[in-house]
């Protein structure tokens, strides 16, 4: 009898509702959904949930800052979130909020028994407060002078030139990135999880297979240093769920974050009658749930919320499973040199399941850090995916199609070759298992090498012109489709379209991990279209240049300056050194390729410089000759795609068709100076 099948609960981290999804996040994503989809097709029941984190100051902030309520951005941001998970074909089984009715009602009953188990201590602190906006100051919102090396402008934790990590009333000449006060402190009463009264349970948790050895000796450190108890309260101006009994008190976004994982998982309870909520979250389930994270909030995941579940009597992780981050070509994701690419930007570019498949090929079960090398990427795609294993169909289904009415020999002629592949299921399996995918990948693709080898040597080219040794060619293609048929079956959980296109074509069912015990015989198949295209460089650099298109032009947001909280302040020095000239459009053209580009000629009296602006959703280049702009006419000229562009054109406004560059000619000359 098949083992019975095993219940299991995914999470991914929710991301933040103020920010668009970038391919530093998708690398989690399309990590859990291929262990999720893995999971599903070997017969396991396996939900995957997410929901938004729409809580905390910076989204209070943003709203604000864009004059609309916290509840308005976060609808906005989930549709745009939920659009791009899609788009990568990430199979959650729910997304939900954590503003939402069931995390508020599960926030506070968690809250409740923490707090009637005596494991919630109040006190006052003193914290940073702005006069101005009449609000508590998280320690990002407070930047000045590092106490220890002088650098102007570090945030109120930490020292990015130093590295040194102080207290925000250390920094000196502090002011608020909020409104640019200067800070006072003010005290006020802050209520605290008690994580050491969890120490000895923690301890023995940690000794289990709950998390990777390295996370381990992580928290083994954590331990040392001594668990402290933990502020998981703010202040009102806050966006989030206001503390039962304690008015003006909300919970830090970090309380209620994780216990989105479990509303999300409610929700999906309460449109599914087949679904309990209990079976999987009380303390004795004999479900499974896994939550996969990057490593930078493993102190969360690993301690305090194994902690809070268990001390309001949940069921704790079976594992924490988490991943490195995302490189660029070897270097941090970067915005002026187009590495930092969002999910939507990719998706206008290149097919996701490129990226799937390359991130695929590059992970493992550790924590170390992804990078995408785009020539890498380029040529992984290129000869694993098109090369090997759409090729092994494209090079059998014409014979198949064309000579032989689209039907498959009647018997395998290669019992052994189809035996040798069906054998390596288990070992590909435990491997997803394990999420060793980079390895499972590289033996799906000596397999796959195997298979081309086979076609090599019978020839079927040769021997379809040569009398009598047709049916030679029908066998020969026949066991090429139902080698390739294992190898789609190894490779759904990673490229789900290739997978059904290419079911559409074998004419068969859905795959499953054991749908592959006997080979296709005697069986018709559909007619054959290309499986997947070629990665072309060409995209790969309009990407890049997409991404670093809005270099082109500053646009000056509406509202005031210390609204946005990654505004930082420069002496007039710096002020001093740009040097903004008044400049004549001499010409506007389209630039071929680019979405967002037009190239302008311009004349900063006597002598004309060309620049790429992001313009092109306001203006038609009709509308711009022989007008006047302000340019940054010292920008050290930056080559792109289409050209070096040799200075920044400056805007104003949201965005979109409203953007404004231009002014009349009221006595302006090219070149004057205009400070
Ligand atoms: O670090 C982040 O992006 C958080 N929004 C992750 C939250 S995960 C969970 F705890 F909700
Ligand atoms: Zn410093």
């Amino acid at each position: 009898m098949p083992p019975a099948p095993r219940q299991i609960l995914v999470t991914s981290a929710l991301p933040y509702a103020n920010g668009s999804i970038h391919l530093g996040h998708l690398v989690e994503y399309i990590q859990t959904d291929i262990w999720v989809r893995f999971q599903r097709l070997r017969g396991h029941q396996c939900i995957y949930v997410c929901a938004d984190d729409a809580h905390g100051t910076p989204i209070m902030l943003r709203a604000q800052s864009e004059g609309i309520t916290p509840e308005d951005l976060i609808a906005r941001i989930s549709e745009e979130h939920q659009a791009d998970f899609a788009a990568f074909n990430v199979d959650f089984d729910n997304f939900h909020s954590t503003h939402s009715e069931e995390n508020r009602q599960l926030a506070e009953l968690i809250y409740t028994r923490l707090r009637d188990a005596d494991f919630i201590t109040t006190r006052t602190i003193r914290q940073a407060f702005d006069p101005e906006k009449q609000m508590f100051l998280p320690d990002r919102f407070i930047k000045g002078t590092c106490p220890r090396c002088k650098s102007p402008d570090q945030y109120g934790d930490n020292c990015e030139v130093c590295g040194s990590t102080y207290a925000p009333t250390d920094l000196i000449d502090p002011i608020s990135v909020v409104s640019g006060a200067t800070p006072i402190e003010k005290e006020s009463e802050h209520y605290f999880f008690q994580l050491g009264k969890f120490k000895d349970m923690l301890l023995g948790w940690t000794q289990g297979e709950h998390m990777q050895p390295e996370i381990r000796h992580k928290l083994n450190e954590w331990f040392e240093a001594g668990l402290q108890d933990w502020d998981i309260s703010r202040d009102a101006p806050y966006f989030g769920f206001e503390i039962p009994d304690a008015p003006g008190k909300y919970f830090y976004v970090w309380l209620d974050a994780p216990i989105g994982y479990m509303a999300s998982f409610k929700q999906l309870c309460e449109r599914t009658p087949s679904l309990d909520f209990d079976t999987f979250w009380q303390a004795d389930s004999d479900t499974e749930l896994y939550h996969f994270i990057g490593k930078d909030i493993a102190y969360f995941h690993t301690l305090f919320w194994p902690a809070m579940l268990y001390g309001a009597g949940f069921r704790m992780p079976s594992a924490v499973f988490c991943h490195g981050f995302l490189t660029v070509n070897g270097q941090k994701m970067s915005k002026s040199r187009g590495t930092f690419i969002m999910a939507r930007t990719y998706l206008d570019h290149l097919e996701p399941e490129y990226l799937r498949y390359y991130f695929a090929a590059k992970l493992g079960s550790g924590i170390d850090d992804l990078d995408l090398n785009f020539d890498d990427f380029f040529n992984r795609v290129n000869s694993d995916l098109v090369g090997k294993v759409v090729n092994i169909a494209s090079r059998c289904a014409g014979f198949i199609n064309k000579k032989f009415n689209a039907q498959l020999s009647a018997q395998c002629t290669e019992p052994q070759l189809y035996a040798d592949f069906v054998a390596k299921a288990d070992t590909i399996a435990d491997l997803y298992e394990r999420r060793e995918f980079g390895h499972a990948m590289r033996e799906i693709m000596a397999l796959a090498d195997l298979a081309n080898q086979f076609i090599d040597e019978r020839k079927p080219w040769v021997h379809i012109k040569e009398a009598g040794r047709e049916l030679e060619v029908q066998d020969t293609c026949s066991v090429g489709l139902n080698l390739f048929r294992v190898l789609i079956a190894y490779l759904k959980p990673v490229l789900p379209n290739l997978a059904s296109d290419a079911e559409a074509f074998l004419n068969i069912e859905p795959l499953q991990w054991d749908s592959i015990a006997e080979p296709l015989r005697d069986h018709s198949i559909k007619k054959f279209k290309p499986l997947m295209t070629r990665v072309e460089k060409e995209k790969i650099d309009a990407m890049v240049d997409a991404s670093s298109e809005n270099l082109g032009t500053k646009q000056v947001t509406e509202g005031p300056l210390h609204d946005d909280p990654i505004a930082t302040e420069i002496e007039f020095d710096d002020f001093a050194k740009v040097d903004l000239r008044v400049a004549r459009i001499v010409k506007a053209e389209h630039v071929e390729g680019a979405d967002k580009l037009l190239q302008l000629t311009l004349d900063i009296g006597g002598e004309t410089r060309n620049v790429f602006a992001g313009i092109k959703s306001a203006y038609a280049p009709a509308d711009l000759e022989g007008k006047f702009t302000v340019m940054v006419a010292n920008l050290k000229p930056r080559k792109m795609r289409f050209g070096l562009s040799e200075g920044m054109v400056l805007a104003a406004g949201p965005g979109g068709k409203d953007l404004w560059i231009l002014s009349p000619d009221a006595g302006a000359q090219p070149g004057m100076k205009i400070k």
